[in-house]
């Protein structure tokens, strides 16, 4: 006699320390491989949760938390869906054996703009936008000086554009230093400081490594292009393939792949690139796992990001990635804060052929939360482009 559900002959299991919608779609990915999924997050119902064979609500800045339920369930891989998490805990578990995607410094570097900038600007000499790092009042006001206005503010530890602050003059800079540290996550007094720059066109270079006996093999998909409107720091619109010229295809991927092989490990990085109105290609930071942008892929691609990093997991191969089709995603935010918000228009919206929804299921929306996305194919990207803004304007979240 038998009890309980039946083991796989091959069965694996993978962690997911966050659970939103990037954690969802791997999830899924997971489970098409027949693979045990885990969800971790900080409140219950988080979309990956959905999903999973079963789930944890901890603290995930707790070290103590993370490193009881790694030794408790010990996952054949543990992914780091979030920035905020205790990344000293996933440098002992590392240390333990367990393997960390795509490894625990690439995350903990990824997730301090600080040492970031230097790996990337004076370690690899990557091309970046003026900077200068800033501890203090005095540091700050000497790098705007030295910048010009208008110039940016960014924590050295936040994500979502929160806490970047645009100075416009001298006068604001004390209150934009201390709007800037109030946003900041764990406490970190440091800011970069960055000149502001006109940006033209937006790329995420998606670049994921994979195991090839003892090494690894490096490799891009084309960039993907997006855009934000004026004055907010996170994406709403993303398109594949972007559109700028080959030259600047061929430097962000050099950029990109120079970074990712340093950070080494296993697993896809979304590497951001801004391009200027002065023709400069600049790197500007890069996520250790998928990125929000590249939710695109879950349409343009044969392979989607998603499936890349849990295949890498999983320590399995992607060989090659082929775009199908031009598409393009478009955000979809909530109207207000809501328990169990009311989604309105899919009817209408779903009339438009080439176009999918995707809802994350999150609990409780408030006023821009990111809600669910929408995807749209065509024939070229300025159709999916127009296709997927035309959906997006039809679907109410309140
Ligand atoms: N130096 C700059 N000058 C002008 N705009 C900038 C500059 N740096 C960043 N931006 C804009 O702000 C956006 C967010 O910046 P960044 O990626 O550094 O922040 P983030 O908090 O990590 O955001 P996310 O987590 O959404 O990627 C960029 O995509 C870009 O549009
Ligand atoms: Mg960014």
């Amino acid at each position: 006699m038998s009890f309980g559900p039946p083991l796989l002959e091959d069965s694996r299991k993978i962690m997911l320390l966050g659970s939103g919608e990037l954690g969802k779609e791997m999830a899924i990915e997971a489970q098409r491989m027949g693979v045990e999924v885990i969800a971790v997050d900080r409140y219950d119902m988080a979309p990956a949760i959905h999903v999973a064979h079963r789930r944890y609500v901890v603290n995930m800045m707790d070290g103590n938390a993370i490193k009881a339920l790694v030794r408790r369930e010990s996952p054949d891989a543990i992914i780091a869906e979030i920035e905020a998490i205790n990344t000293d805990a996933l440098l002992d578990l590392e240390e333990e054996g367990f393997r960390v995607m795509p490894n625990a410094r690439a995350v903990k570097v990824c997730m301090n703009r600080v040492e970031l900038r230097r790996l990337a600007a004076e370690e690899l000499q990557l091309p970046t936008a003026r900077y200068f790092f800033a501890e203090d009042f005095e540091d700050v006001k000497k790098a705007c000086m030295d910048l010009g206005f208008p110039c940016l503010l960014k924590p050295e530890m936040s994500s979502s554009g929160h806490g970047h602050v645009l100075i416009s003059k001298y006068e604001d800079v004390e209150r934009g230093f201390k709007d800037a540290l109030t946003h900041a996550r764990g406490g970190g007094r440091k800011v970069v400081v960055e000149e502001y720059v006109r940006i033209d066109r937006e790329l995420t270079v998606l670049t994921y490594r994979y195991p090839q006996g003892n090494n690894a093999v490096t490799a891009t998909i084309p960039p993907i292009e997006h855009q934000r409107p004026e004055g907010i720091y996170h994406y709403v619109e993303s398109w594949h393939p972007s559109t700028v010229s080959n030259d600047i295809i061929e430097r962000a991927r050099e950029y990109a792949i120079k970074l990712v092989n340093k950070l080494g490990g296993l697993g896809i990085y979304g590497v951001e690139i801004l391009i200027t109105r002065d023709g400069r290609v600049l790197f500007s930071e890069a996520s250790p796992r998928p990125h929000d942008t590249g939710l695109v892929t879950l349409v343009s691609t044969d392979i989607n990001e998603f499936q890349i990093h849990v295949r890498s997991a999983l320590g399995l191969p992607t060989p090659e990635v082929k775009l199908v089709t031009p598409a393009a995603a478009h955000v979809i935010l909530a109207e207000t804060e809501a328990w169990a918000p009311r989604i309105t228009g899919l009817e209408e919206t779903l009339r438009i052929p080439g176009v999918q929804v995707r809802l994350f299921g999150k609990p409780f929306a408030y006023r821009h939360r990111r809600m669910g996305i929408v995807l749209a194919t065509g024939n070229t990207v300025e159709e999916a482009r127009e296709k997927a803004r035309l959906a997006v304007s039809l679907i109410k979240v309140r």
